[in-house]
C-alpha cells in the first residue's frame, strides 16, 4: 500500500504534491490499467469534495469506461455527447460549473453537480478523457484546471 497523505498548505502546492505522487505512483510502470487505476485513487483520495474520479477511453472513436472511483457509470459515450464527448471531441478542457445547465450532460450520479474533464492526447493522438465530478456547485475553478491539467499530462505520457 502506499501512503501519500498529502496535506497542503494551499490548492497550488496540493496540486504539485498531487503531480509529483503520481509520477512517483506510475514512474517504470508500463501498464495503463494499473496506472489509471492507481490514479483514481490517488486523486479521488487528495481531492476534497469529489464523488467521481475515472477514465473514458478512445475505443474506435467511443469513450469506454476506464478505471474510476465512485458510483457505477456509463459505459459507452460516443464522441460529441456529454461532457466527456465534448473534451473528447474538441480536445479541449471542458470545466463545467452547473451540469444541469451544460447541454447533453450525461447524469451517471445524480449527487454531481459540477465537472471537469481533461483530454489526454500523446503524439497527436487522443487517448482518452480524465472525468472528475463534485456534488458542489462551480467546484472547479482555474487553478483545479491547471492542476488537473498538469495531472492529465503526467498520463498521457504513460496510458497507451
Ligand atoms: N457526466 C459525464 C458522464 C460521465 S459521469 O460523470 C461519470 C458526461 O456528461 O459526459
Amino acid at each position: 500500500m502506499y501512503d501519500f497523505q498529502i496535506v497542503a498548505a494551499d490548492k497550488t502546492q496540493m496540486y504539485r504534491d498531487l503531480a509529483s505522487a503520481l509520477e512517483g505512483l506510475v514512474a517504470g510502470e508500463p501498464d495503463a490499467i494499473a496506472n489509471m487505476a492507481n490514479a483514481t485513487a490517488l486523486i479521488f483520495e487528495t481531492l476534497p469534495d469529489v464523488n467521481w474520479v475515472g477514465f473514458y477511453r478512445n475505443v474506435g472513436d467511443e469513450l469506454v469506461l476506464g478505471p474510476f472511483q465512485g458510483r457505477a457509470a456509463c459505459i459507452r459515450i460516443p464522441f460529441g455527447k456529454g461532457v466527456c464527448g465534448v473534451a473528447a471531441e474538441t480536445r479541449q478542457v471542458q470545466r463545467v460549473e452547473d451540469v444541469h445547465a451544460f447541454p447533453g450532460h450525461i447524469a451517471c450520479d445524480v449527487a454531481s453537480r459540477s465537472e471537469i474533464v481533461v483530454p489526454l492526447i500523446r503524439d497527436g493522438e487522443l487517448i482518452g478523457v480524465l472525468d472528475i465530478d463534485s456534488p458542489n456547485l462551480a467546484r472547479f475553478d482555474a487553478e483545479d484546471e491547471a492542476g488537473c491539467v498538469a495531472l492529465g499530462e503526467i498520463l498521457s505520457r504513460v496510458l497507451t
